[in-house]
């Protein structure tokens, strides 16, 4: 284009819009499209199973308690994250996450695989009190959690409402799902969900 061109469509906003729109979508397309064909991002992993009523109610309160505000869940494919968090994280485990909680703020560790990591004990007492256990840590304190109990009223369609969304659920497995949590205090179910994270791939 020579000068003159140039020059009329960075001067003129309703041009300069038209070809930004035009230069965002080409982008997205060709960042998007491919997406939808890959079985490699919608085929879950090999070991991947659903979170069970109690992991999945621990989801909720790790959301409800803003959680992934600090702590992501995304091990990126470079060397200096791999060694410290383990294998980088691949779409087939995020199958059936909605929604997922990748996250990209990392004020603590990231914990996408920090299942079996350590023992529930350490998560109780760290949860209780993060000092108590790393005497640095800026991390809050969840000392409730330890008091306030499920009662599992809508744990069974809160999987339905995932079964609908392609997670695996059997009808056994929601029949089972109130009387899987209830009176199970909310630290339990956060600890359990906390210990599933990332085990499906190592
Ligand atoms: C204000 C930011 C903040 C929030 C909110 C927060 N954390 Fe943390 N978290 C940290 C920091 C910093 C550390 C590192 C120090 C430590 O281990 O306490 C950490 C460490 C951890 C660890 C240990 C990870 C490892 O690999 O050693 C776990 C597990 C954890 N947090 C879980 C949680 C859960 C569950 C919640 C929500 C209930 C939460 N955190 C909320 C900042 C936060």
């Amino acid at each position: 284009m020579s000068k003159n061109k140039h020059e009329k469509v960075e001067k003129h906003v309703g041009w300069l819009a038209v070809f930004a729109i035009i230069a965002i979508s080409i982008g997205g397309l060709v960042e998007i499209t491919p997406l939808l064909f890959q079985k490699q991002v919608q085929e879950p992993v090999r070991d991947l199973k659903p979170y069970t009523a109690l992991q999945l109610e621990g989801r909720d309160i790790y959301i409800r308690e803003g959680c992934v505000g600090c702590h992501s869940q995304m091990i990126r494919p470079f060397r200096a994250e791999t060694e410290r968090y383990g294998h980088y994280s691949v779409a087939g485990e995020s199958v059936w996450e909605h929604p997922f909680l990748w996250g990209s703020k990392r004020t603590g560790p990231d914990l996408a695989r920090v299942g079996e990591r350590y023992s529930d004990e350490w998560h109780y007492v760290h949860l209780m009190n993060p000092r108590a256990v790393v005497p640095e840590s800026n991390m809050p304190g969840y000392p409730w959690l330890a008091e306030n109990t499920l009662d599992g009223k809508l744990t069974a369609r809160k999987m339905r409402a995932f079964q609908t969304l392609g997670v695996p659920y059997s009808d056994e497995d929601i029949e089972g799902a109130q009387a899987a949590v209830q009176g199970k205090t909310e630290m339990e179910a956060l600890i359990a969900y906390l210990q599933s994270l990332g085990t499906a791939l190592r």
